[in-house]
């Protein structure tokens, strides 16, 4: 459904005209020729995605070579195309008439060679106006990916710590680094709280560079608990539900040995007690 709570664009709008959140933002304009080249040649790596898109459909990333190549990165294939014109005409073949934008590419650190980035669950109790990280969880991208969302890229789901350890960013200070990813988190929710004065869950993905700093890629207003499930971590999941005023759907005893039986729920995209 096309309602501004899945619109990326006016919610990257938003989020930007917080002064305390704009540093977390990648720059990011909607897709024109115009924008796409002046952005490139600023960032020489580039994501182009669709307004309204989600799981990772559609995701493109563009890279200026330099000698007037270009390589477009779309599912887990990569193609050279050399000029403007041509490489233009190639991601236009691929966006059709949908709505897209354009926007910095995060340089995301890796585990196992294969890029990583977060989703962070932050939510506030009804009747509260203090917001809560209730869930995280490490996304890797499956191989030849670049987008790590998990039933697209095949990727793999980690706990924050032992993912961050087995990291090319291992050796940043961890619990710095968590700090700062809830830290912009909440300041998310918090912040696009006037746009959806009644809504008490978001799913942030959050990504880190080289460097650990921490940029938004997206909110999410109806996340997926199905990360929490395969990850089979009764802890954070039965948290998210206490906070939504949910029953679990699933005891932890059951979520742990019955492998089956989640893969039975998650199997079905319309349950609504784990898509919603
Ligand atoms: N600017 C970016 N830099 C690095 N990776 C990105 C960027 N934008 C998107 N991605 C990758 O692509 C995935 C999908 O993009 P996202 O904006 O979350 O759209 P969707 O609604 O399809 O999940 C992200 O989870 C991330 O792995
Ligand atoms: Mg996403």
């Amino acid at each position: 459904m096309r309602t501004r709570t899945r619109n990326k664009w006016i919610k990257y709008l938003f989020m930007k005209k917080n002064a305390s959140l704009a540093p977390y933002l990648p720059e990011t304009r909607k897709m024109s020729n115009q924008a796409l080249w002046s952005l490139l040649e600023k960032h020489r790596h580039v994501m182009v995605k669709p307004v309204w898109g989600s799981r990772g459909r559609g995701v493109i990333q563009v890279s200026d070579l330099g000698n007037d190549n270009y390589i477009i990165h779309f599912e887990n294939m990569r193609t050279m195309k050399r000029g403007k014109k041509n490489a233009y005409r190639y991601i236009k073949s691929k966006i059709g008439s949908s709505a897209y934008m354009v926007q910095r590419r995060i340089t995301r650190p890796t585990i196992n060679k294969r890029l990583f980035d977060m989703r962070v669950i932050v939510q506030r109790k009804r009747n509260s106006s203090d917001w809560v990280v209730t869930g995280k969880v490490i996304k890797v991208a499956g191989k030849g990916y670049i987008v790590s969302n998990n039933t697209r890229s095949h990727g793999q789901l980690l706990r924050f710590k032992p993912g961050i350890q087995r990291s090319s960013i291992r050796h940043l200070p961890i619990t710095e680094l968590e700090t700062q990813i809830d830290k912009v988190s909440l300041l998310s929710a918090d912040t696009l709280r006037p746009l959806f004065p009644n809504h008490r869950i978001y799913g942030l993905d959050i990504a880190t560079d080289r460097q650990g700093h921490v940029s938004i890629i997206e909110a999410n207003l109806y996340p997926a608990m199905s990360h929490f499930l395969k990850l089979k971590d009764g802890v954070m999941y039965r948290r998210i539900l206490s906070y939504k005023n949910e029953p679990p759907l699933l005891s932890n005893r059951k979520m742990i040995i019955n492998k089956r039986y989640v893969s039975n729920h998650l199997a079905d995209s319309s349950n609504p007690l784990i898509f919603h």
